[in-house]
């Protein structure tokens, strides 16, 4: 079953930010009247901002019972490679002071289950689906979009740089511009669908790597994926991980990505989603207003299952609150 986070600061800080930020509680399913949620993220038009990220939604219908997953903007599916992977070995998942880290190691039924298994039932739904492609080389990636290509009800591509390329010595395609360039440009030409790239965030300036994946023709970048990270067992002086290191997501990193966020949208033209430790609608705001045009929500869905579909309520209530009539008008407005 979906392990549920034990933290209680995570949530004692959400109830203290919807506290402020929206007075009435918040009923899912509520729709005030008059607000615009819809936004473009290029040639994708989503009903609203709110995504649920790669590797903490499953596939998307394992919360179909609980979740109605009609109200969600989109989803992003757990990253697909070529052939299905194990994963790493347990544990994967350690709580920090303000997030988690993971050692998945990136487990996944392979792309052509998803696409016999996952994605028909998946497709019934009325929100953007969008598959999340990885490979540990350049030919991999292409495999895994070229078997993406002919199946139906998929709106768009994420393209996960933040793999090691087994070509290079092992190093992660993200970390620098011209193997981000080179693994862009491959899967561009692979595909007709529209191309997000998800960057990593382990980079000195993000400006380059964004600028790399535009200048490749990606439709748009998705700042960022985890931050690696360790966690040390003080008695036994044994990581807590499985796989020693793992990835940093969750409250602790969002300053930090909001920030990168900020950066990039003043290097590229193209549109930016941002993620990192979005748990409130006042968090959504913050990566609208330093440049995103949508955002994705990972960590929260382990303290709440349903936490994308709270912040769509959430973020309406928010909106008419503030008087604020179309969400699309947040993207950009950071006053300086
Ligand atoms: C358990 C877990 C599994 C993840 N798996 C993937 C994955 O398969 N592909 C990917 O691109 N990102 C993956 N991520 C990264 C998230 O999509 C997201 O970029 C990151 O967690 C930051 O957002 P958050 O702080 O809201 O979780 C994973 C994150 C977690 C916590």
């Amino acid at each position: 079953m979906w392990p549920v986070l034990k933290q209680r600061p995570f949530l004692d800080r959400r109830a203290r930010l919807c506290a402020v930020s929206s007075p009435e509680p918040v009923r899912i399913g509520e729709r005030p009247s008059g607000v615009d949620l819809r936004v473009n993220v290029g040639t994708v038009s989503l009903k609203n901002p709110i995504i649920a990220a790669s590797g903490t939604f499953g596939y998307g219908v394992e919360f179909a019972p609980i979740v109605n997953l009609n109200r969600l903007g989109g989803i992003v599916v757990k990253g697909l490679s070529r052939e299905p992977m194990a994963g790493s070995p347990a544990p994967r998942m350690v709580e920090t002071a303000s997030g988690m880290i993971n050692a998945i190691g990136l487990q996944n039924v392979g792309v052509r289950a998803f696409v016999a298994e996952k994605l028909p039932k998946l497709r019934q739904y009325e929100t953007a689906i969008i598959a999340n492609v990885f490979g540990h080389s350049i030919a991999e990636y292409v495999e895994v979009i070229r078997v993406l290509e002919d199946a139906e009800g998929i709106t768009a591509y994420e393209l996960n740089v933040s793999c090691p390329n087994v070509e290079h010595g092992g190093a992660e395609f993200g970390i620098d511009p011209v193997l981000t360039s080179e693994v862009v440009q491959a899967a561009r030409r692979a595909s007709k669908r529209p191309l997000w790239v998800k960057l990593s965030p382990i980079v000195g300036i993000i400006g380059l790597t964004a600028k790399a994946a535009e200048s490749e023709g990606a439709d748009a970048v998705v700042i960022a994926n985890t931050y690696p990270a360790l966690c040390i067992d003080a008695h036994t002086r044994r990581s807590r991980l499985g796989s020693t290191t793992g990835g940093l997501s969750g409250a602790a990193i969002k300053p930090i990505t909001v920030r990168l966020v900020y950066e990039a949208s003043r290097a590229i033209q193209i549109p930016i989603i941002g993620l990192g430790g979005i748990e409130t609608s006042a968090d959504v705001v913050e990566y609208m207003a330093a440049g995103a045009s949508a955002v994705e929500v990972g960590t929260a869905h382990f303290v709440d299952p349903r936490a994308s579909e709270r912040l769509v309520g959430e973020l309406e209530m928010w909106c008419r609150d503030e008087n604020l009539f179309e969400v699309s008008n947040l993207r950009g407005s950071l006053q300086s």
